[in-house]
């Protein structure tokens, strides 16, 4: 399991959001056209670097459940390592079996190298199927490459 990315940028936190984050974290999903829904600031953590807010992340909670989502990672601080960072700590945040679902190939490796595995619909908790049931809908009818994970400690 990947475990470097252990520090951020140098002028990069990673801190809880604030109320007055809820704007641009908003901001950041809605343009990244991830999930819409629970977008509460209250489970969110952000990077803020050289004191802007560049990166989001959150852990939803369902009956039993948590999906790692929002994450996000303003475009002029890609490919630094801000998401691995991110990642790595909503996990060890979790306080229930973790779950997630992502668009393609490339996003299931880079979230595998953290411990998440593609599972089947079918092995998702019920709170999840709820959620995710249109995605696998879109998956069956049209091959959208929804991947859905659950993270598995090693
Ligand atoms: C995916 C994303 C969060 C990565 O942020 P980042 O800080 O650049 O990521 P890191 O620097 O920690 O790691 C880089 C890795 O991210 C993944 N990644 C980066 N851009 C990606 C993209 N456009 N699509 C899929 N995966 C991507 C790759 O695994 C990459 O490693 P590689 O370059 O060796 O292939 C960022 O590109 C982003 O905000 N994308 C739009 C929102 C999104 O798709 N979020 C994921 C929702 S499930």
């Amino acid at each position: 399991m990947k475990t470097n990315n252990l520090f951020l940028p140098s002028g990069c936190v990673l801190r809880r959001a604030k109320s007055a984050d809820s704007w641009q974290i908003k901001l950041l999903v809605f343009s990244a056209k991830l999930d819409p829904t629970q977008l509460r600031w209250e489970q969110f953590w952000v990077i803020e670097c050289d004191k802007n807010l560049v990166a989001c992340g959150q852990l939803r909670n369902f009956s039993e459940a948590q999906e790692l989502g929002s994450l996000v990672v303003t475009p002029a601080w890609r490919g630094r390592g801000l998401a691995s960072f991110l990642t790595q700590y909503l996990i060890h945040t979790a306080t229930q079996p973790l779950y997630l679902e992502c668009l393609g190939q490339r996003l299931a490796h880079f979230y595998s190298q953290f411990g998440f595995v593609p599972i089947s619909f079918e092995e998702l908790p019920r709170s999840l199927k709820n959620k995710f049931g249109l995605s696998e809908l879109a998956k069956k009818l049209i091959r959208v490459p929804v991947v859905f994970m659950q993270y598995q400690e090693r």
